[in-house]
């Protein structure tokens, strides 16, 4: 059930040795893309990061390189500017699209993270993958099989939410 899939959700940030098979970055890459998107315009690309040297070379540049380091994969989500019509839902489209793949990540019992602090060095990272110019980048998921169980999560109530109800 889909709301059981995004309630037990949680960020993990340590993951076993063992590798991910290119089917289910598959399913988890077509997932993201059944995102909504204003005027279908489906701003994204990826790029898959495995290489280990490459995977080096991108640790570095956030203060969580120690995720990175652990982690087989790496997913780069770009937004390709070219695509893009309007920059607020350009962006919103992006978050759609990045949450999908990491209800997908969870739904078929992988582990994964959304980075966010390396957009500090969102330029490096477009380099070091050869991204198009028009590539923006809008995070970095490190994903592989769990090795922690992810924290218990906590949110705040609907009390707290909800302003208003006419
Ligand atoms: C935009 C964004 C940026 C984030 N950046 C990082 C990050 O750089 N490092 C990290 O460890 N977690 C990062 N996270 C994960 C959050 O810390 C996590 O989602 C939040 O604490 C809630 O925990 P949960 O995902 O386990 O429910 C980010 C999440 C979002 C949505």
């Amino acid at each position: 059930m889909i709301l059981q899939v995004i309630k037990s959700r949680r960020s993990i940030r340590k993951f076993t040795g063992q590798p991910v098979e290119d089917e289910m970055l598959e399913q988890i890459i077509e997932a993201g893309t059944w995102a909504p998107s204003g005027l279908n315009n489906q701003p994204w690309k990826v790029a898959i990061v495995r290489d280990a040297a490459t995977r080096k070379a991108i640790a570095p540049l956030t203060r969580y390189s120690s995720i990175i380091d652990g982690a087989p994969v790496l997913l780069a989500l770009f937004l390709d500017t070219a695509a893009g019509y309007d920059r607020t839902k350009d962006v919103q489209a992006m978050g759609a699209f990045i949450q999908n793949l990491l209800l997908a990540v969870h739904a078929l019992g992988l582990g994964g993270v959304w980075l966010g602090e390396i957009l500090k060095n969102k330029e490096k990272v477009a380099q070091i993958i050869k991204a198009p110019d028009t590539c923006e980048l809008m995070a970095v998921i490190a994903l592989g099989h769990p090795a922690e169980k992810g924290g218990r999560g906590s949110r705040k109530g609907i009390k707290d939410v909800v302003f208003y109800r006419g």
